[in-house]
């Protein structure tokens, strides 16, 4: 079919219905840790690497109770509708077998306020870190974690039956690549033969996690969360770029996506950026990221660009490229593949002084609207993060938050975008016009049009 090229209008608004989902998003071990007694493989990682984290900054503290409640409050207050939380396996269970009860109820009180400021609880059983004595077993390279993850689910669907969402495991693919095949998160390992057990072994565990909360609790809605990076080729005529680009995007998601898809009720995608695939015929190890920008990485016969749709070229403070339109094109996968609802359980940016994210947030729900309106059945958005934390190996350094985190004195301040963010979510509307004018710079607003432009004909 041949779709009519379609003019930009300002002048639209673009509605949610009533029952789509607004939210924010934190893992237990970045609002939470480090641990300086290890309870976590990333409390070792991070003792072993004493420049990540230094001594006197403070994270979000969400270990002392009321910390995260006021955090939570505040999301509740811009008219957010969903929290997603992660009950950490390791401070539930400590040691193998014993489940420690005081962390229980510091849980359980967690999901209690969230929902008494209106808001639902989704709730993630693995954000990476594993506990110290699972870690020890073997980590995901062993089959006795599968065993372990499956009672650890069975708890949790016992202990928390009312919470309506489940994540079983964040960015299982993340985990699998970074930390048994390029080395960049623990355990550290670059063997292939270890990536392949541990990827075995990951997809096993949500498949048997998914089964206990299937028979436990039938009406509650489970998944996966996919890091929905999105390549696509530098030059749309090159057959090596076009190539290249569909093997990248298979080995960076779609086969845990395919592999996972019999073992979840919808199909989460985490999306921060994306990218261009150009073919360079060279024989070179994976790297994720070449400098410390972040961006660009090497891959066996190519590497990946920044691309240059958008004209004003913005990014993250990480340099990570901001490309609304290949989220829309993930989405449109995500959605024509497996026809599945789509929850967006992570979107965010790194911006410290918050130029960007405003723009990042428009233009993003802009690219779910209208994935939506071409039939994707997509029924949350999860901000990433609620507040500033540490970013893994990047520590403290990338600013996430919709809160911003004085990290000498722990203080919190709502940023300017955070309130963008809120007059979408309270209304359930984008209005484009009234908030490009009074949120984004005169290049952003440029951006903005190309960017309708783009996704109006894609
Ligand atoms: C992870 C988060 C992380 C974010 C930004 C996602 O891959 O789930 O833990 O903070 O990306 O890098």
């Amino acid at each position: 079919m041949i779709r009519q090229e379609q003019e930009v209008n300002l002048q639209e608004i673009r509605k949610f219905s009533h029952d789509f989902k607004f939210g924010s998003a934190v893992s237990a071990y970045q609002v939470e840790g480090p641990n300086p007694e290890p309870l976590t493989d990333w409390d070792i990682f991070l003792q072993q690497h004493p420049d990540i984290v230094s001594p006197n900054e403070i994270g979000p503290q969400w270990n002392i109770p009321g910390k995260a409640e006021a955090d939570i409050q505040q999301m509740a207050n811009l008219g957010l509708d969903m929290q997603r939380l992660e009950i950490p396996w390791w401070k539930i269970e400590k040691n193998e077998g014993s489940y420690d009860d005081q962390e229980l109820q510091r849980y359980k009180d967690l999901v209690d306020f969230t929902r008494s400021q209106g808001m639902e609880v989704m709730a993630t059983m693995n954000h990476f870190a594993l506990p110290v004595w699972v870690a020890e077993q073997g980590g995901w390279e062993s089959r006795k974690t599968v065993e372990n993850f499956k009672k650890y689910a069975a708890f949790l669907a016992e202990k928390f039956s009312d919470i309506p969402y489940w994540i079983t495991i964040n960015e299982p693919q993340l985990v699998v690549n970074a930390g048994y095949l390029v080395g960049e998160f623990p355990p550290q390992k670059t063997s292939l033969p270890a990536m392949l057990k541990a990827r075995h072994n990951i997809i096993k565990a949500n498949k048997s996690a998914f089964d206990v909360f299937h028979s436990q609790l039938p009406d509650a809605e489970i998944g996966i969360t996919n890091a929905m990076t999105w390549y696509e080729p530098r030059n749309p005529k090159s057959t090596k770029d076009k190539a290249l680009t569909t093997l990248l995007n298979f080995i960076d998601h779609n086969n845990y996506l395919y592999a996972t898809n019999n073992a979840v009720k919808f199909t989460g995608g985490n999306y921060f950026l994306g990218m261009d695939v150009e073919f360079d015929g060279k024989l070179q190890w994976v790297k994720m990221r070449e400098d410390a920008e972040g961006i660009p990485g090497k891959i066996p016969l190519g590497h990946t660009v920044k691309p240059d749709t958008l004209p004003k070229n913005p990014q993250s403070d990480m340099g990570w490229p901001v490309a609304p339109q290949y989220f829309y094109d993930a989405l449109m996968y995500m959605h024509n593949k497996f026809k599945k609802p789509i929850i967006v359980t992570e979107n965010g940016i790194a911006d410290r002084d918050d130029n960007m994210r405003s723009f990042y947030i428009l233009t993003h729900l802009i690219a779910i609207h209208e994935a939506m309106k071409r039939g994707a059945d997509v029924r949350a958005y999860l901000y990433w993060s609620t507040i500033d934390n540490l970013e893994w190996r990047d520590g403290y350094g990338p600013k996430f938050g919709l809160l911003a985190l004085d990290q000498k004195t722990g203080e919190r301040t709502l940023r300017k975008s955070a309130e963008l963010y809120g007059r979408i979510a309270s209304s359930k509307e984008i209005d484009i016009q009234m908030l490009s004018q009074e949120f984004l710079s005169n290049d952003q607003q440029q951006d903005l049009i190309v960017f309708l432009d783009q996704i109006n004909n894609r």
